[in-house]
């Protein structure tokens, strides 16, 4: 299937690992030039250099890694500056840096929560804020948010990123029509447990607290779902690039749950 990527422009926050690393991989195989931003220079360095190694060495500046934390304003500005500075336009924003913390509500902070909220919530919000400018200018532009199926089933030891993501599911609808004036879609992709960094950290956590280990928690987590395994994070970066391509013209203000089945709500 051509999905007529080829040329386009994209920004791809919390880029160096799991999800944000595949989607930028997807999109770089595509023919899309691609800034990656991350907080580590040199990890960031690295998979940006891991996803060039595949391709014929022409295309390496098609990539342009921006080291930043994405819950300071400097760093969406710059990452929006570096598409527009290096390649004029922007077409494609996957908004997917998040990292909250997991843990019992009574047992966490005011911060745990405003860490989540600053970094997922506003950080999603302030690229859009950016980036539509140059979309509007373009009449034409993308939007994923990487969101998460705790925004409409709330994890009890998960709320400081339940709360993050039902507010996103909110903005992305919220957003849509007055975006779609303008010819820019944005949709939300809300993983169930996926396999990256993040999911290991989580089963390690768990397995610290429940005396098991981190292959166990891992095994019941792939078992509580219907289709008995994690999510891969390319079977994410594969409906990303579906939803930013040209063959879903009409598809906005929409949630896509890849989660194996684990939360059938109507
Ligand atoms: N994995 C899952 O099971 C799952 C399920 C539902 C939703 N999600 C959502 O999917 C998104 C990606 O999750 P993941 O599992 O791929 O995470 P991950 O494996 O932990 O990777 C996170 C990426 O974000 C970057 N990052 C973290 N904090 C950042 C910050 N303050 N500023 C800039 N970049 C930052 C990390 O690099 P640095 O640390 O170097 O900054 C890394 O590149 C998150 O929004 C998460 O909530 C994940």
């Amino acid at each position: 299937m051509d999905l007529k990527l080829l040329g386009k422009i994209a920004v791809v926050t919390g880029a160096s690992a799991g999800i944000g690393l595949a989607c930028s991989k997807a999109l770089y195989e595509e023919g899309v030039s691609v800034v990656m931003v991350a907080r580590d220079r040199d990890r960031l360095q690295e998979a940006a250099d891991a996803i060039r190694s595949a391709q014929p060495a022409a295309a390496a500046a098609r990539l342009v890694p921006v080291a930043g934390d994405m819950t300071r304003p400097e760093t969406v500005r710059q990452a929006v500056d570096a598409a527009i500075e290096h390649f004029g336009r922007i077409d494609i924003l996957i908004n997917n840096a998040g990292n909250a913390r997991f843990g019992p509500f009574f047992e966490l902070s005011d911060e745990a929560f405003q860490e989540s909220w600053q970094l997922k919530l506003l950080g999603y919000m302030r690229m859009v804020k950016e980036a539509v400018p140059h979309m509007i200018r373009q009449r034409d532009g993308r939007i994923v948010n990487i969101v998460g199926n705790s925004g409409r089933t709330p994890n009890p030891g998960y709320l400081p990123g339940s709360t993050s993501n039902a507010a996103l599911l909110n903005f992305t609808k919220g957003i849509s029509s007055e975006l779609a004036a303008s010819n820019i879609r944005i949709n939300a992709i809300s993983p169930g447990a996926t396999a990256t960094e993040r999911a290991v950290r989580f089963a390690r956590q768990q397995a610290d607290e429940q005396g098991t280990g981190v292959e166990a928690q891992q095994a019941a987590m792939s078992a509580a779902i219907p289709l008995k395994r994690l999510v891969d994070p390319a079977e994410i970066a594969s409906m990303a690039l579906l939803l930013v391509s040209d063959r879903l013209p009409s598809v906005t203000g929409t949630e896509i749950i890849i989660d194996g089945g684990q939360t059938p709500g109507v």
